[in-house]
């Protein structure tokens, strides 16, 4: 399939991988990428700078095909070391770098300057429209169906997509509740050249996280997600537990009085003891609606090549056929 995705990107399916804390390391962004689509590493699991120019290199001996980085800005009273990162980056030799967060506006000129494609995340048409004009080449539509940030303006995909293709001429593509051919079909139609899935990665067999979390999306219905720190204005979808039952008691509680400090335990720290050790209920965890529609753990390439001969089917059958009448 082309699109302008997989002619900006120079890969073969219109396919990418979001970056994911603590899921995005060089073992998954390698598999997605081998399979045709478009891996990420995740920057900030890293770190520091040194150790993110060691999972890119990582990522290189295990694939000769184009993969990204993912670059993260989030509100923090002690930031991470950006502009280390985004040296490395560059010096690394990427080429592809999904931005998500803040307005990456401070980063573009010395990504332009070196050659590097930049897709934003964005959750609102506006934030799209920013990305536009500072020079990002594509955007990545992260409608309210999202595991992780999906903003404040709870837009769902069947409105934010389209609003989207009316008013960008950058491509984009959709993310949040993607995770087969019949959602690459919608998305297309609704405008979109590709898509985006975070969730769905994690239950593969390449995904280098616990069983544990593979079994959990497995078992997890479309019911089975809830917001968090709404209060705080950073929302986020997690995955249902025991934590998170927890957290928002104390949401319910404390009502406008919440600060962070109240959360920290459920919420701070928490990605390493779910992902690489396995304890679900060790805080809140990013979780999309789409764990509905997750019922096996297939690898990155029997999945995207799944994806690819559905979606196909999709159009050149079912559709066709509707067309003719
Ligand atoms: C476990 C997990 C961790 C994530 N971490 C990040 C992150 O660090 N940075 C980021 O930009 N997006 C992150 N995301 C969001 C994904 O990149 C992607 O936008 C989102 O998962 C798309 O929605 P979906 O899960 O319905 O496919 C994360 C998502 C999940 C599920």
């Amino acid at each position: 399939m082309k699109t302008r995705i997989t002619e900006l990107f120079g890969i073969k399916h219109p396919i990418i991988q979001g970056g994911m804390h603590y899921v995005g390391f060089a073992e998954m962004a390698a598999a997605v990428s081998n399979a045709g689509g478009l891996g990420i590493i995740t920057g900030l699991t890293q770190r520091t700078p040194e150790n993110l120019a060691k999972e890119i290199k990582r990522c290189r001996e295990m694939t000769d095909k184009p993969f990204g980085v993912n670059l993260t800005f989030l509100p923090s009273l002690t930031p991470p070391d950006y502009p280390g990162f985004v040296r490395v980056i560059i010096e690394s030799g990427i080429k592809i770098v999904e931005t998500a967060g803040n307005n990456p506006a401070k980063v573009m000129p010395a990504f332009k300057e070196a050659g590097v494609k930049v897709i934003h995340k964005c959750t609102s048409v506006r934030h799209s429209l920013k990305a536009e004009s500072i020079g990002c080449d594509a955007v990545s539509v992260d409608g309210f169906e999202c595991g992780g940030h999906p903003g404040e303006d709870d837009i769902p995909n069947f409105i934010l997509l389209p609003r989207a293709a009316e008013e960008l001429k950058i491509p984009f593509v959709a993310s949040g509740g993607m995770a087969d051919g019949r959602s690459l079909v919608a998305a297309l139609a609704l405008g979109a050249e590709g898509m985006n899935m975070g969730t769905r990665f994690i239950a593969t067999k390449e995904a280098p996280v616990h069983e544990n979390v593979k079994k959990a999306l497995v078992a997890a219905s479309e019911l089975d997600t809830r917001l968090v720190m709404r209060p705080l204005r950073n929302t986020e979808r997690v995955l249902a537990n025991a934590a998170v039952d927890r957290l928002l008691e104390k949401e319910k509680s404390l009502g406008a009085n919440l600060k962070f400090e109240d959360i920290i335990e459920e919420v701070a720290g928490v990605y390493p003891r779910i992902m690489t050790e396995g304890d679900m209920d060790a805080g809140a965890w990013s979780c999309g609606m789409v764990a509905g529609l997750i019922h096996d753990i297939p690898t990155c390439k029997e999945l995207i090549d799944r994806i690819m001969t559905e979606a196909e089917t999709i159009i050149s059958d079912r559709l066709k056929r509707f067309a003719a009448g």
